[in-house]
């Protein structure tokens, strides 16, 4: 039967389910249904299953849909497991994909991307000046001493330079580690400190809301604490006087008006497991992970994952409305759609900036055909009404896409009807820093269910599975984990292999990557993500680790000992709830809390803003000193306790009666 919304509501195990089919036409233009065709099966499931099966031929087909300098000698190489090696001998570099190759086609003259400021202003660039304004940073980059293998920090606003700052690292053989421009002093120093970094390219400030973000002043007072930094390079975006240190700090115009600067810079063949560029991540502990990703097998699985599920055709324009500092950016605003001759659009600022029809004007003045965002601005816009997205013409979206924490299905409808028109497949991908490339998404013949990634991509094989690996029963929440390599993952954390080791793979001889999310699976094989069983709390989409939110907070005079749990949030999914024992002979007051929480906003960026800091005079801990979050979040959600069979447990319960003072 058909509801009003377009979507069919299916009997399924004697209860009623919402699922949206695709369109037919969507599906018959469909590069999987034509895949599908070519490997002459005639059902998805048949094709994903073949996919598992023989893995490795899946992944080398994928390679060869790109250019390679030298081809591999070994598709994948296990020997070292779990670090895992892809298409080893082969000599490759993701730029050339991303560029070098375009040049030689009519795409040339293509628009690679097209970028809106938040002031209004535009510029757009074909592949050939993309080309142009790489080679000449490269060069630049070059002239200031990089070499290959340096790690190369970026703190950038949103413009088209901090795209074309990565691609020159990787051009080059250099490797960028991007920095959020969202973060703050001690984010942008420990990230620096870790990469050892010789060169920071930054800016004078961004825009956002309107206001200035001062990223020259914050990389100024991180640089102060960062002994490794010798070159700091400077775009002038905002104009406002920022202060330059002799010897050290350079404006990007200026150097790009020097000879070295020319537009002919050779992108360098590399092997395809030299690393191309670092992400910081957060984990569990209060240190930022680097997360190390290739050449070789990223190019691959971002490209074949971005090709099915986004199903990008020639004429297609693209938005990722993502930040291109996070994973979501490098993977699918830079590098996929660069790879597959996109036309993308990216914008600025705020989206709702001036007005809450920001996007939807975007959407019709470009003529956007996918649009891929999150949750948490869906939730934000969503917010404002109808009467805004109504004014526009949106009738160019042909799919809609979804990434970074589970999506509610109040939202998940709202974007579906009201923006895609109910015609628009909305691809919920669910994946990470550390995979790379989406791990589980729909693609746009996949049948729909609000709230679900689906089912896993092709290629991956995922499991919800109990503490000793066993495949959990239909229904029953467990660890989402993944069971064979793809050539997208991870390959180390940065100075911590044993990190990498331990927190992923539970030790060497395990052969599954524990995700650190937990999830169920369904009647029908539908992944239902629930969330994250490690002490990462996802704010808005960003991932922050309790412990640096109470490293921050302790970091202040006034704090003796802090702890910080996520509680839901109507908008953000998550917001930082922090509980504070403070020091002797301090009193709580409100301007205590406020400035609290300006000091974490200080040290880490805006958005670890806590939302609620509580004064206690004890925290529930285990013997040895570990703060039990989990206790202090049932209790603040006034859930059961849940086993607290331990004698420490027990003991943080009696602990727990001295809370809220
Ligand atoms: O908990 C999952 C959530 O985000 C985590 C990864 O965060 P990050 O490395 O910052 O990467 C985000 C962008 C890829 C995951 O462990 N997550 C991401 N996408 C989804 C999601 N949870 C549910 N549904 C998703 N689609």
């Amino acid at each position: 039967m058909e509801n009003p919304t377009g979507s069919i509501l299916r009997e399924g195990g004697g209860k009623e389910e919402e699922i949206y089919y695709p369109p037919s036409d969507v599906v018959e233009n469909a590069n999987l249904s034509r895949y599908m065709k070519q490997k002459g099966f005639s059902t998805w499931e048949e094709l994903y299953r073949w996919s598992c099966e023989n893995f490795e031929e899946y992944w080398e087909e994928m390679a060869r849909r790109l250019e390679w300098y030298r081809p591999w000698d070994q598709v994948l190489d296990d020997s070292g497991k779990p670090f895992y090696r892809w298409f080893t001998g082969a000599r490759c570099n993701i730029v050339h994909n991303a560029i070098d190759r375009h040049l030689k086609t009519w795409r040339r003259n293509k628009q690679a991307l097209i970028w809106e400021g938040e002031d209004g202003s535009h510029r757009t660039f074909s592949y050939l000046a993309v080309n142009r304004e790489v080679s000449k940073l490269a060069n630049v980059l070059k002239g200031m001493g990089v070499a290959r293998g340096d790690i190369v920090s970026i703190y950038m606003p949103r413009v088209p330079e901090l795209i074309f700052s990565m691609l020159a690292c990787a051009k080059i053989g250099a490797v960028h580690s991007v920095i959020y421009g969202g973060f703050s002093v001690e984010a942008v120093r420990e990230r620096v400190g870790d990469a050892q970094s010789k060169v920071l390219l930054t800016a004078d400030g961004g825009f956002m809301r309107g206001k200035i973000v001062e990223l020259k002043r914050i990389a100024d007072e991180a640089m102060d604490h960062s002994p490794s930094i010798q070159t700091c390079i400077v775009l002038r975006r905002t104009g406002h006087a920022v202060n330059m240190q002799a010897g050290r700090d350079y404006w990007l115009h200026d150097l790009l008006t020097l000879p070295i600067a020319s537009t002919k810079c050779e992108t360098v063949p590399l092997d395809s497991e030299t690393p191309a560029f670092i992400l910081y991540t957060s984990g569990s502990t209060g240190k930022p992970k680097g997360v190390v990703h290739v050449h070789g097998g990223y190019m691959v699985g971002i490209s074949a994952t971005f090709h099915m599920t986004f199903d990008l055709k020639e004429e297609d324009r693209y938005w990722c409305a993502a930040d291109p500092g996070w994973i979501t950016g490098h993977s699918y605003i830079v590098y996929a759609p660069f790879i597959e001759g996109a036309t993308s659009f990216i914008y600025e600022g705020a989206p709702n900036y001036p007005y809450p029809n920001r996007w939807w004007q975007c959407v019709e003045r470009y003529g956007i055909n996918i649009l891929y965002t999150a949750p948490t601005a869906i939730r934000g816009l969503m917010r404002f009404g109808n009467a805004w997205p109504s004014r526009y013409d949106l009738s160019t979206l042909r799919l809609l896409g979804s990434v970074g924490e589970p999506i509610n299905p109040e939202a998940w409808r709202w974007f579906h009807k009201v923006i895609g028109g109910g015609r628009c497949p909305l691809m919920d991908t669910w994946w990470q820093t550390e995979t790379g490339m989406f791990m589980i998404a729909p693609n746009p013949t996949t049948p729909l269910k609000p709230g679900s990634g689906t089912y896993p991509v092709l290629g991956v094989v995922a499991d919800v599975v109990d503490d000793r690996h066993a495949a959990k029963p239909v229904d029953e929440d467990g660890f989402l984990v993944i069971r064979k390599p793809w050539p997208a993952m991870m390959r180390t954390l940065l100075n911590d292999p044993e990190r990498y080791v331990q927190q992923y793979w539970r030790g060497e001889q395990s052969e599954v990557y524990f995700t650190g999310d937990s999830a169920r699976k369904d009647a029908q094989g539908y992944f239902w993500v629930i969330g994250r069983v490690d002490d990462v709390i996802k704010v808005s989409g960003y991932r922050l680790g309790t412990a640096e939110i109470e490293s921050a907070l302790v970091s202040h005079r006034a704090v003796a000992e802090a702890a910080a749990i996520g509680l839901p949030h109507e908008l953000k999914g998550s917001a930082i709830h922090c509980y504070v024992i403070l020091s002797q002979g301090i009193e709580p007051s409100e301007g205590l809390e406020d400035e609290l929480k300006a000091h974490v906003a200080s040290e880490m960026g805006p958005i670890a803003k806590p939302e609620r800091i509580q004064f206690v005079s004890s925290l529930p801990k285990t013997r040895s000193g570990k703060i039990l979050r989990r206790v202090l979040k049932a209790k603040a959600l006034g859930q059961e306790l849940g086993d607290l069979s331990t004698l420490e447990e027990q003991l943080s319960l009696q602990q727990l009666s001295m809370l809220n003072r």
